[in-house]
């Protein structure tokens, strides 16, 4: 059996080979951050995929990151290495659903969570992402009613900041939504200097005892910049690679063990391997459906 060193190597050969780029989002295991080019938030993936030359891209994420990346870049191939690493929330809202409640709200504006299917997007009218999603939402006609999908925890967060009224979907990341007031209090309890660094698909009362409230990439850059020395981490574990990389000299704790999610740890070296020798198993969206889901993630392109 292939040693992780020997894994990487084959990996990085592999991939100049193939014209190929991966990219990994930081709840990916290390060991997959480590042979990405690059590591990211959901937007700066999107960014990355819009961007690249490449030919091929290996998307080490879940299924809605992939598609995405198809959306934008309909000539490249993209390949997810775990085909059945999905995002549970992104599944909370399909667009039969979302059809029959925008016939409910004639002339609202519908914004979804980049976390949607492709079907989705191309029933609405901008994206956003953790790390835009008040500037999208600031953006909007002010006078226009805004339904929200899926993530009602982002919604209602977008919402507080914006001091927009919205109907928000009643979606949630489960691996989010179970980090709880006591998990914080305890942590603050354990850790009277550290920082809380919470993500806003948690529960509205665990942001409010947040001192940043910020995407994945954003928590990454605020520990970095900031001068606290200690931090709780109310995110998945996945991003303490990166929080430790880019802070090698500072603490970090978890608000809790539970913040797992199953879906990012499936991509392991051995699948991106596979994934690179084989170029399966590929994810594409029927042209129709892409055009209008392309709209949709260009226009939240545009906005930041
Ligand atoms: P960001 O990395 O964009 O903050 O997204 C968090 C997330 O849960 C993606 O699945
Ligand atoms: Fe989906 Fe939550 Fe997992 Fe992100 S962490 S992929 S939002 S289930």
């Amino acid at each position: 059996q292939a040693t992780v060193q020997e894994l990487s190597n084959e990996i990085r050969r592999l991939k100049k080979e193939r014209d190929a780029v991966i990219l990994a989002h930081v709840y990916q295991r290390p060991e997959v951050q480590e042979v990405a080019d690059f590591v990211g938030d959901s937007l700066g993936l999107s960014q990355q995929a819009a961007a690249t030359d490449a030919k091929v891209i290996i998307f080490c994420g879940v299924h809605f990151m992939a598609e995405s990346a198809s959306i934008l870049s309909p000539d490249k191939i993209v390949v997810l290495p775990e085909e059945h690493a999905g995002c549970p929330m992104a599944d909370m809202v399909d667009a039969v659903q979302l059809e029959r409640k925008k016939r409910e709200m004639p002339g609202a504006v519908v914004v979804c969570y980049v976390n949607t299917s492709a079907e989705v997007k191309a029933e609405s009218d901008i994206a956003c992402t953790s790390a835009n999603a008040v500037k999208v939402v600031a953006s909007l006609p002010p006078d226009q009613p805004v339904l929200f999908v899926p993530d009602k925890n982002l919604g209602r967060f977008i919402a507080s900041k914006t001091g927009r009224e919205m109907t928000v979907w009643e979606g949630c990341c489960n691996v989010h939504d179970r980090l709880t007031v006591e998990d914080i209090q305890k942590a603050k309890a354990e850790h009277p200097q550290a920082l809380a660094l919470v993500h806003p698909e948690c529960r509205p009362e665990v942001v409010a005892l947040a001192d940043k409230v910020a995407s994945t990439t954003g928590m990454i850059n605020f520990a970095r910049e900031n001068s606290a020395r200690e931090f709780i981490v109310g995110t998945e574990s996945g991003i303490l690679h990166q929080l430790h990389k880019g802070s090698p000299d500072k603490k970090f704790y978890m608000a809790s063990t539970k913040m797992v999610c199953p879906n990012m740890k499936k991509t392991t070296l051995e699948s991106v391997h596979r994934a690179l020798v084989t170029l399966q198993p590929r994810v594409s969206v029927p042209e129709d459906i892409r055009e209008k889901a392309a709209l949709c993630l260009e226009r939240m392109l545009s906005v930041v």
